[in-house]
């Protein structure tokens, strides 16, 4: 059951991006380790993606782990990367009969080989899908995106002088293609839980017009009632794109 009111059933946004926080401190409240934490946030992962289908998001896309996040110890990244292998083996039978397109974004180039070859053949698979297409950033940071993407337009233009003009009279929507996230609509909604108020270094540059909503729910608690919150709350927004209304 969809216990959501007709006007925000009429503003669902298009793509509802989630940076997940607080698993950490959701186990340190349990005296337990911060990888118990990771581990229940796997299934807020889980009925978050259930919910987006049954509202009819079409883009859910989550922050799963930064550029930065490289720095924590390495029993923790171990642990995170663990995860990450045994959440693509529980949840993609179900996820493909679903209809939902299975994507990872980020600096794939840090990942090692297995699990980059366990996520092309996730990505293949369910590469026809398309009720829903669910995006993890994986060793993704917004400036690092941003980096690799002036980094393609350079070379592009080293390599073919002839586009030199076409390039460089670009648009803002000429230099979307060269971003991890080419094709992929900018989210309309941040969620960020765990009570802190900030992007840290999340879509830098898709995040220029979208709604921010932070809420103080630890990631491990957030469920499927406070995803459709969210998405009431998002309905309420009036967004104006810098002109008048
Ligand atoms: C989010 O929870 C998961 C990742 C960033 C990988 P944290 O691990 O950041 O939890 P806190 O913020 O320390 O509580
Ligand atoms: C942001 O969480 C990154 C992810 C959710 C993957 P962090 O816990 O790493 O962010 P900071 O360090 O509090 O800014
Ligand atoms: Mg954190």
């Amino acid at each position: 059951m969809i216990d959501m009111s007709a006007e925000t059933m009429k503003n669902v946004p298009v793509h509802v991006s989630l940076i997940m926080d607080g698993n950490g401190r959701w186990a340190k409240e349990r005296g337990q380790e911060r990888v118990q934490g990771h581990f229940e946030g796997v299934e807020s992962v889980h009925v978050c993606v259930q919910a987006a289908v049954k509202a009819g998001v079409k883009y859910l896309s989550i922050f799963a782990f930064s550029e930065e996040n490289w720095n924590r110890p390495e029993a923790e990244v171990g642990s995170l990367m663990g995860l990450m292998v045994k959440a693509m083996a529980t949840y993609m039978d179900e996820l493909d009969r679903e209809g939902v397109k299975f994507v990872v974004l980020g600096n794939r180039a840090r990942l090692d080989d297995g699990l980059n070859r366990i996520i092309d053949s996730c990505m293949e698979r369910t590469a026809h899908n398309d009720r829903l297409t669910f995006i993890i950033f994986l060793s993704y940071s917004g400036k690092w995106d941003i980096l690799q993407a002036a980094k393609r337009m350079a070379v592009e233009i080293l390599e073919c002088p002839e586009r030199r003009d076409e390039i460089l009279d670009m648009d803002v929507n000429g230099f979307d293609r060269y971003l991890v996230t080419a094709g992929i609509p900018d989210p309309d909604l941040i969620v960020r839980t765990s009570g802190e108020s900030r992007l840290s270094n999340y879509l830098l540059w898709q995040s220029a017009y979208t709604e921010l909503l932070f809420v103080d729910t630890l990631w491990p608690d957030f469920r499927e009632k406070d995803f459709n919150e969210a998405l009431e709350a998002y309905a309420k927004r009036d967004r104006r794109y810098g002109k008048v209304k």
